[in-house]
C-alpha cells in the first residue's frame, strides 16, 4: 500500500468513527428526553445549549480548523434538535386558534428549537396567489379565501415533521377539521378577549377585525367559533400572560398525556 492509499484508508476510518459518534450523540438526546419525561423535568432548558456552544468554542481555541469544525457543529446541533423533535412529535403539529392567540410565535419557536419545517398558511396563500390576505378578502371575498385555505390544506397532506400554523378561521369548514385531524396532532391555542385585543390592536392585516377592534366583537366571534375549535383540538393550551417556553412546555406535557 502506498502513502496515498494509506491516507485514504485513514479518512475512511475517520468517517466510520464520526458515524459511530454521531449515532451515539443522537441516541443520547433520545435517552435524555426519556429521562426528563420519566422524572417530570422541564424539556426545554435553553441555557444548556449556550453552555455547550461556549465549551465547544473554548475547546477549539487555537485549532487550525476551528471555522470549519464550528460549521459542521451547526449541522450537528441542528441534527440533535431534529432528533428530539421527531421523538417528541412523531406526527405533524397543527396549531389552530383565534387571531392573536400566538400560533405564529409558537410555530417559529418550535421550528427553531426542534428543527421542524414551518408552514404559515396565510403566508403560503399570499406567496401562491401573489396577493396579500387583505387583497384576497377585498377583491374576491371571504369565501374565496376559505377555498384557498382548503386547497392548501390538501396540498400539505404529504408533508412530514412540520408545524402548520393555520389561519384563525380554518375550523369554519367542517371538511377542514377532518383534514386537520388526518394530518397530525391539533393544538388549540386560546387567549382571553382582552389579551387578544391587546395583541392585535396595532395590526392592520386582519380584515375580519378592521374597524371592529373591540372586546365585544372579539368575544362574539370567539363564541361563534368555540365549538368548532374544540371539536378540532386534540389539546388546548391557554396563552394568557405566559412566556413562550411555558406555552411550549405545557403543550408537550398535554401531548404526552393523550
Ligand atoms: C382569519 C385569521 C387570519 C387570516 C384571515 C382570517 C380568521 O389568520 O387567516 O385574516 O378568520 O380568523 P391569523 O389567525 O393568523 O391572524
Amino acid at each position: 500500500m502506498n502513502d496515498l492509499e494509506l491516507y485514504r484508508e485513514q479518512i475512511t476510518l475517520c468517517d466510520e468513527k464520526i458515524i459511530e459518534d454521531l449515532t451515539e450523540r443522537n441516541s443520547i438526546f433520545e435517552r435524555m428526553l426519556e429521562y426528563k419525561e420519566e422524572h417530570g423535568m422541564l424539556i426545554l432548558q435553553p441555557m444548556q445549549r449556550e453552555k455547550r456552544l461556549k465549551r465547544l468554542e473554548e475547546k477549539l481555541e487555537g485549532n487550525p480548523y476551528k471555522e470549519e469544525i464550528l460549521d459542521v457543529f451547526q449541522c450537528i446541533a441542528w441534527n440533535g434538535k431534529r432528533v428530539q423533535g421527531k421523538k417528541l412529535f412523531p406526527q405533524n403539529l397543527i396549531l389552530i386558534g383565534f387571531m392573536g392567540t400566538g400560533k405564529t410565535t409558537l410555530a417559529r419557536y418550535l421550528g427553531e428549537r426542534f428543527a421542524m419545517d414551518v408552514v404559515e398558511m396565510d403566508v403560503e396563500i399570499e406567496t401562491q396567489t401573489g396577493m396579500s390576505i387583505e387583497e384576497i378578502f377585498s377583491e374576491y371575498g371571504e369565501e374565496r379565501f376559505r377555498q384557498l385555505e382548503t386547497e392548501l390544506l390538501k396540498q400539505l397532506q404529504t408533508r412530514e415533521h412540520v408545524v402548520i400554523s393555520c389561519g384563525g378561521g380554518i375550523v369554519l369548514r367542517e371538511e377542514n377539521i377532518e383534514e386537520l385531524k388526518k394530518q397530525g396532532k391539533v393544538v388549540l391555542l386560546t387567549a382571553s378577549p382582552e389579551e387578544i385585543l391587546n395583541r392585535v390592536r396595532e395590526d392592520k392585516r386582519r380584515p375580519l377585525l378592521e374597524g371592529k377592534k373591540n372586546k365585544e366583537w372579539i368575544s362574539q366571534m370567539l363564541e361563534e367559533r368555540e365549538d368548532k375549535y374544540k371539536k378540532a383540538a386534540d389539546v388546548i393550551v391557554n396563552t394568557d400572560k405566559k412566556e413562550i417556553l411555558q406555552i411550549c412546555e405545557e403543550m408537550i406535557r398535554k401531548l404526552e398525556e393523550i
